[in-house]
């Protein structure tokens, strides 16, 4: 069995209904199992409240420690100014324990991210975040051509060979189509294929090396 983390952080919803496709495309590869969890909201209550943010997410909150249980981490965030937000940059800064101990040293890594305007920054924010999961040693995973969704020009869409993503428009009324629910579902079952090949590959290794 081979263990996943889909950890997110959303504001108004659009990261979350992502990583629920991703989650989607994961189950959909037998011997996969995929927790979906939250980091910590920053936000005071007030200011949540005032600008609108979705308040009634499920998935539950995750801990620094959670995330050495896990195969392979797929990580979502809305860009703030073409990075990751702070939510998901303060949990990240907690992990110097993590790090220390090699504790995600070879764990699969693979992110996905939500912007309100086209070219607003998913692939900065992407590969930016991608950057701190190298310095905890993991082995980063991005979403193939393969997926000829990515490639399609009929309508507004996003989705990046680096992740998967959604537009919202500036005030987050546009929600992930159909095509883009459709590349977050490909990610989702591309990091869990990928991660079971690894974990096998590992395995076999491992018996066979003296
Ligand atoms: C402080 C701040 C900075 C932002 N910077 C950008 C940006 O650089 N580019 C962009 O397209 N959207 C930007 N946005 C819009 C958010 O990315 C957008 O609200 C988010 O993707 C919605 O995702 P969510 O529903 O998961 O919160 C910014 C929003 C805030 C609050």
């Amino acid at each position: 069995m081979c263990k996943i983390l889909i950890l997110y952080y959303s504001t108004h919803g659009h990261t979350e209904i992502l990583a629920n496709a991703i989650a989607d495309g994961g189950r959909s590869v037998i011997e996969v199992d995929i927790d979906i969890k939250r980091v910590p909201e920053l936000m005071p209550d007030d200011v949540a409240i005032s600008v609108g943010a979705k308040l009634d997410q499920v998935a539950p909150i995750a801990r620094v420690s959670d995330l050495a249980d896990y195969d392979a981490i797929i990580v979502g965030t809305p860009t703030r100014y073409g990075r990751m937000s702070s939510q998901m940059a303060n949990f990240f800064d907690q992990t110097a324990g993590l790090w220390a101990g090699d504790k995600l040293v070879g764990k699969v890594g693979s992110v996905f991210v939500s912007t309100a305007s086209q070219h607003g920054g998913q692939e900065t924010t992407i590969i930016s975040t991608m950057i701190s999961l190298m310095h905890l040693g993991m082995t980063i995973v991005g979403l193939p051509y393969a997926e000829k969704r990515l490639l399609q020009m009929d309508e507004i869409s996003g989705g990046t060979p680096y992740g998967a993503s959604t537009v919202t428009d500036g005030d987050g009324s546009r929600q992930p189509s159909e095509i883009e629910l459709g590349i977050a579902r490909s990610q989702g079952r591309h990091v869990a294929l990928t991660t079971l090949a690894l974990l096998r590959g590992r395995a076999g290794i491992a018996a066979t090396s003296t």
